[in-house]
């Protein structure tokens, strides 16, 4: 796809069966988490957060109905109680410094207050007919994909399609490499999380997010692999993209002088291979199936939207009061920065 604008394809396909992608605002910057870490103030590292403000400390599957105690959201599409999140990008200075990376709104979004665009798809992006029918998250699903305490590259091809963008304007989308991008990036460095998207059928969760969900035991979603006898419950692929706005921080006179990272994961990752996210379903009713069921394209008539005027307005108190802002000795937590020795390659 290499020059060719995601947007401007987006633009001129058909209607096909059902592929919905909305932008979403930040709801919160903290380190907390509810699904790894729950009751947990603070958690290890600094996550930011889109989506329900139902979004707390402790969010139990059991009892915790994101629909039902949430009273707006972060999303454009105003059904999505969901939260959705990952860890957060800091640059790292010469004198060894940190400064969060601000993230930026897509084109068409413009005006959201940093945040993520948010897919799901019936089959891969560009295959116009998704065809596919695919059976929407439970209530009390939550998955994580990635793993923050991965530091090799061999550990992170466990997971497929977690990556990143070296961004040169709005419509870059590849190449995709699985470390930072090592040049700097004129835009901004996007990163894509992609989740599993074949279900046992029956739990919501497990010990430890993931084994109820996997990848097709052939091919990949991509190419329509078949799910394994295990799994066999075909699930939308939800996909995040997140734009870090490292324009600030693209003057090579400023990275650090031995050759490592001059960006880092707020769990203290200077290679990238810790790259993970949390999903936690909180769809209204059958609202996503609904929309997975329609003839859409990127858009979904049948659901309700929200202006990004409301979407911004959307958020949920600072429970942990720390400073994140600024430059910063060390990371929130006092994460320990691990990279490789030498500029590793993408
Ligand atoms: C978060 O949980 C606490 C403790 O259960 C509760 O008091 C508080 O109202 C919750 N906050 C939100 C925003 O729901
Ligand atoms: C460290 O470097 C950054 C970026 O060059 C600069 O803005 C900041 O003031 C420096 N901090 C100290 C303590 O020197």
């Amino acid at each position: 796809m290499q020059g060719t604008g995601l947007l401007a394809l987006l633009g001129v396909l058909a209607p096909v069966q059902a592929l919905i992608r909305f932008g979403c605002s930040q709801l919160t910057v903290q380190r907390l988490d509810p699904l790894v870490n729950p009751g947990l103030v603070p958690s290890p590292h600094l996550h930011q957060i889109i989506g329900g403000n139902s979004f707390n400390v402790t969010m139990d599957p059991g009892s915790h109905d994101l629909p039902a105690l949430s009273t707006c959201t972060t999303c454009q599409f105003s059904e999505d109680f969901s939260n959705y999140w990952t860890a957060v990008l800091f640059f790292r200075a010469k004198n060894g410094t940190f400064k969060r990376v601000p993230q930026i709104a897509q084109q068409g979004m413009e005006g959201t207050n940093g945040g993520m665009v948010v897919y799901y798809m019936s089959d891969a992006l560009f295959d116009t007919a998704q065809k596919s029918k695919v059976t929407a998250f439970k209530p009390g699903f939550r998955m994580l994909v990635g793993d923050a305490s991965i530091t090799s590259r061999a550990s992170a091809r466990k997971y497929r399609q977690l990556s990143y963008t070296c961004m040169e304007n709005q419509a870059s989308r590849s190449p995709e490499t699985i470390s930072f991008p090592k040049t700097p990036c004129k835009l901004g460095i996007m990163a894509n999380h992609r989740f599993p998207t074949c279900w046992d059928g029956k739990n919501v969760d497990s010990p430890n997010h993931q084994d109820h969900v996997t990848y097709p035991v052939t091919g990949s979603f991509e190419s329509g692999g078949d799910c394994p006898s295990t799994h066999p419950v075909k699930i939308p692929q939800l996909m995040l993209e997140t734009v870090w706005d490292t324009s600030a921080f693209n003057n090579q006179k400023d990275w650090p002088e031995d050759g490592g990272s001059a960006f880092f994961w707020s769990t203290g990752d200077g290679t990238g291979f810790s790259s993970h996210a949390d999903y936690l379903f909180g769809w209204k009713g059958d609202s996503l199936q609904r929309a997975m069921d329609a003839h859409s394209y990127v858009t979904a008539n049948m659901l309700k939207t929200q202006t990004i005027k409301e979407q911004n307005k959307c958020t949920v108190p600072d429970v942990v009061g720390e400073k994140f802002d600024g430059w910063l000795k060390a990371l929130p937590g006092d994460n320990m920065i691990t990279m490789k020795p030498t500029r590793f390659r993408a």
